[in-house]
């Protein structure tokens, strides 16, 4: 019996020893691996038996040494003691094509350093992981590895003790982690030296002091884990934690070796333009495991929704009611006159009367309302080319969710329908864990497994944020995570300030697609109310130009055109949002500074037309910018949707001025934005 019971461990203890034994006398120097280009560099080393990592660029500290480890129930941490056992190291350089995207072609290029420790005490046992670096030039990713060992088998992660030791204090632009209700990512932005941070969400962006390198914080494959925020020592240091999203009782992670973490990444630029597209989280994501793609499509759309928002429809049944057969074919009728490729109608099935937010458990996902007939809906919109999105509100009841899910998901595939928006308006479990724990990553995984199995393209609303899902599954395709157009209809704060736009691009755009929907023409919210909204009321608050460009400055593959119908008829300015792209071969980001203004240009995937949008925050703006991306030798046509005389997002938001003009790449275009204005402009070749 003994025999038993030890041949395992001692089998493994000996190899384990020469290993340390062979590694002891190299274990105090540091080990470092750089990026391809040489300038970011990490250092890792055992200092008093604990494992720290680094950061330079260009030989400027921008991590202090930083710990690295767990905190577990029920057993000791996995912090002490280490020595370094094994490194290993590999380079990678390839490039691959994406579905869908910002850019079509992406490269993977990065350094790889394997960093194996085991603990030297308790003895016999020492357990042991191992942190995975990959330096690329712009940015970092980390990750540990924790095989299976007969000293760590079932765990509960109490936490994860990675730091962030911060060499300056450098400013950030971030959202709160630890507000009390609504433990969600729709917040306004802060701005202030990271130092004065208490709790914080990811994607965190920061620029350093000297102004040299934007940092930002982030994580990338969130699989089986709870979701990283970031905490700080307020006014101590600048060293901010993972703090991971808890279970009811405190715990953090659920688990049994071997086993894997998210990546952490912290990716680096000189300047804010060079942020975006980010491509770091997705690099560290597995390829696609979907055979084929062919049906996932970016498109527009339009939906019975914004009615909702501004109170002249209801989600529940009654007299209000938007959800009807009559009004679902109204809205395809809009949006194949228009080329628009979809139609969200919300508020369809059974479940919305009474508190729907408390009533989680009252979603039907199959049953509809007597006044919508889901077949004929589904038919008519097949027999005009339109594609029904069907909309899957949860308000967070995720057992009730995944208890239909099969037969709900199948019963859309057999009326061809391959698109859901889904929402999680709640602050918390049934069983009271985090909205962003590991309960909620495990559920998001399933769905977005199941919906590929039943071939439906994703939008979730008050999602877990993005960690670069969509490379694996390109099926998962947009997500809110951010505090979008929706409170311009009834935020108590009186809707998103103009540099919210501004700020979004470089923080929560950073992560991913956002299902923002843009496109708002009756910015005083007048029509069907009744009357226009004062200043500080909720309204939208921008001109009707920037309105268009955010088409172009806030990806998203699946872009709505979020206003009433009626509001876009006979109106100019609507043919752009006709006319704009949704998916992209090239992305370049031509100005921009964090929450005062931004300039993208893009080219649409498989077409020569390029696409431009500039917004501006509360104040007026002017640019000269090169038409230099444009393929020389050619002439194209700039359609431009400027903001008008006077327009101003506060005093008179709706003039546009629409023009034509002949440019090529040599030509210079002018961008004059209004306070709280924007410009849009599409350049197609010249017929
Ligand atoms: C919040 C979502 O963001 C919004 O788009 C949706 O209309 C409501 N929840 C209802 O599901
Ligand atoms: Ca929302």
């Amino acid at each position: 019996m003994w025999m038993r019971r030890w041949a395992c461990p001692l089998a493994l203890l000996v190899p384990l020893v020469t290993a340390v034994a062979a590694a002891t006398a190299a274990a105090q120097a540091p080990l470092r691996v750089a990026s391809p280009d040489g300038r970011n560099e990490v250092t890792v080393q055992v200092r008093d038996g604990r494992l720290y990592y680094s950061l330079q660029r260009d030989g400027r500290a921008i991590l202090l040494p930083s710990l690295l480890g767990f905190a577990f129930r029920g057993a000791a941490p996995l912090r002490d003691s280490l020595q370094v056992t094994d490194t290993a190291r590999q380079t990678v350089d390839e490039t691959w094509t994406q579905p869908w995207g910002e850019v079509a072609r992406v490269r993977d290029h990065h350094n790889e350093l394997r960093v194996s420790v085991a603990e030297t005490a308790p003895a016999p046992l020492g357990r042991r992981f191992t942190v995975v670096f990959r330096v690329f030039n712009d940015g970092v990713g980390f990750r540990y590895e924790v095989p299976a060992q007969p000293g760590l088998g079932e765990f509960e992660i109490s936490d994860e003790l990675t730091e962030f030791a911060l060499a300056d204090d450098a400013r950030a632009w971030w959202i709160p982690s630890n507000r009390p209700r609504l433990d969600r990512s729709e917040m306004l932005y802060s701005s202030s030296p990271v130092s004065v941070i208490d709790s914080v969400q990811t994607p965190l962006t920061m620029e350093t002091r000297d102004g040299r390198t934007f940092i930002v914080i982030h994580e990338a494959n969130l699989v089986d884990y709870a979701r990283m925020f970031l905490a700080g020592a307020r006014m101590q240091d600048r060293t901010l934690r993972a703090a991971l999203a808890p279970y009811a009782d405190g715990t953090k992670v659920h688990g049994r070796t071997p086993f894997v973490t998210p990546w952490r990444t912290i990716q680096l630029a000189d300047r804010a333009t060079d942020l975006a597209p980010s491509v770091l989280g997705l690099n560290l994501n597995p390829p696609s495991v979907l055979q084929n793609t062919s049906w996932i499509k970016p498109m527009k759309y339009v939906g019975i929704w914004w009615g909702m928002h501004i109170g002249t429809m209801t989600w529940s049944s009654g007299p209000k009611h938007g959800a009807t057969t009559a009004n679902a074919k109204r809205y395809i009728d809009f949006a194949a006159a228009n080329g628009l490729g979809g139609v969200l109608v919300e508020g369809w099935n059974v479940g919305w009367d009474g508190d729907w937010i408390q009533n989680r458990n009252a979603f039907s996902f199959t049953q509809a309302y007597a006044d919508y007939d889901l077949a004929e809906v589904a038919r008519y919109a097949r027999a005009k080319g339109v594609k029904l999105i069907v909309h899957n509100e949860t308000s967070g009841g995720i057992e009730n969710y995944e208890r239909q899910m099969d037969s709900a998901f199948a019963l859309y595939h057999s009326l061809g329908l391959d698109a859901i928006k889904s929402g999680y308006v709640t602050d918390l479990t049934s069983a009271g864990d985090s909205h962003y724990g590991q309960v909620m990553a495990r559920h998001y995984r399933r769905v977005i497994e199941t919906a590929a199995k039943y071939g439906i393209m994703l939008d979730v609303h008050e999602p877990m944020h993005d960690t670069g899902e969509r490379r694996t599954y390109p099926n998962m395709m947009s997500r809110e995570g951010a505090r979008g157009q929706e409170y311009n209809a009834w935020s108590s704060e009186g809707g998103n300030p103009p540099e919210h736009e501004t700020i979004l691009f470089f923080t929560r755009l950073l992560d991913g697609p956002m299902d923002f929907t843009p496109g708002i023409f009756d910015i005083l919210i007048a029509r069907g109310t009744g009357r226009p909204r004062r200043p500080d009321e909720p309204r939208v608050r921008t001109t009707l130009a920037k309105q268009l460009a955010l088409y172009v400055v806030l990806y998203s593959p699946l872009q709505m055109a979020a206003d009433l119908p009626e509001n876009y008829e006979h109106q100019p300015a609507f043919q752009f949002i006709r006319d704009v792209a949704v998916d992209w071969d090239t992305t370049r980001v031509l100005a921009g500074k964090i929450g005062d203004y931004v300039i993208v240009a893009r080219r649409e995937r498989n077409g020569p037309s390029w696409f431009l949008g500039a917004i501006t925050d509360e104040e007026a703006r002017s640019f000269d910018i090169p038409l230099s991306f444009l393929t020389p030798g050619r002439a194209y046509v700039a359609e431009i949707y400027a903001d008008g005389p006077g327009a101003n997002w506060l005093t008179n938001p709706l003039p546009v001025t629409i023009s034509r003009r002949r440019v090529t790449a040599g030509s210079r275009l002018h961008v004059a934005l209004a306070p709280g204005g924007g410009q849009a402009v599409r350049i197609r070749p010249a017929r």
